[in-house]
């Protein structure tokens, strides 16, 4: 199985794809492309560090985004690609994307949808909204992307507790290590094993 891993930031998440498929836990899977979002990002080092192609396809070089999208479909095209997934990408998708490759793209948030999410709800910003609400728990969420922003089928969700002395900072190192590193390679094995089940906007895992 081909999979494109698209990224805007550090690709610690990237990493853990790489990590999983290094000792075994993902087979029979491939990293065909590396798409960033920026080119002054560390995903970029990550990939050529594992001999893996990486394109830098910005969104601001692109009038429109259904111009941004043809720009991606180009690069995805004769990859094969069986699973698109944005591991910190930061972009938004059209609809022309998301149609080519319906169901066959997932995306991990910091937060446990619904809460914390949604347009700008990226980053750092979802642990702060997390700690000012006061809420005890939050977590990670992997989900297929659809055309509206963080609102396609929930895959897998993993929750932390927060403690009292949290800054976003070291929230946001708790989720990333005990959450999304570990639901991201989770959900694509589930998907690549084709376990997962899609009815209206929810999923089954079988
Ligand atoms: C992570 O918190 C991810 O959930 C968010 O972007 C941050 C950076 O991810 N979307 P990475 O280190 O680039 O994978």
């Amino acid at each position: 199985m081909n999979i494109a891993v698209f990224v805007s930031g550090s690709g610690t998440n990237l990493q853990a794809i790489i990590d999983k498929i290094d000792d075994g836990y993902l087979t029979n899977t491939k990293i065909a492309l590396v798409i960033s979002s920026r080119d002054d990002v560390y995903a970029i080092e990550r990939a050529k560090t594992n001999n893996i192609p990486c394109s830098v396809i910005k969104r601001k070089n692109y009038k429109t985004l259904q111009e941004y999208d043809k720009s991606l479909l180009n690069e995805l095209s004769n990859k094969s690609i069986d699973l698109i997934v944005l591991a910190g990408f930061l972009s938004f998708l059209g609809p022309d994307l998301i149609n080519e490759y319906k169901n066959k793209i997932i995306n991990v948030h910091p937060s446990l949808i619904p809460s914390f999410c949604g347009e700008g709800m990226y980053g750092i910003k979802p642990h702060k909204a997390a700690l000012a609400r006061g809420v005890k728990i939050t977590g990670a969420t992997v989900h297929f992307v659809n055309e509206h922003y963080d609102c396609g089928p929930i895959i897998l969700q993993k929750a932390v507790q927060i403690e009292d002395t949290d800054t976003p900072e070291v929230l946001q190192k708790r989720v990333m290590k005990e959450c999304e590193h570990i639901i991201l390679p989770q959900a694509i094995k589930l998907f690549l094993e084709n376990k997962i089940e899609i009815v209206g906007n929810k999923t089954f895992i079988n």
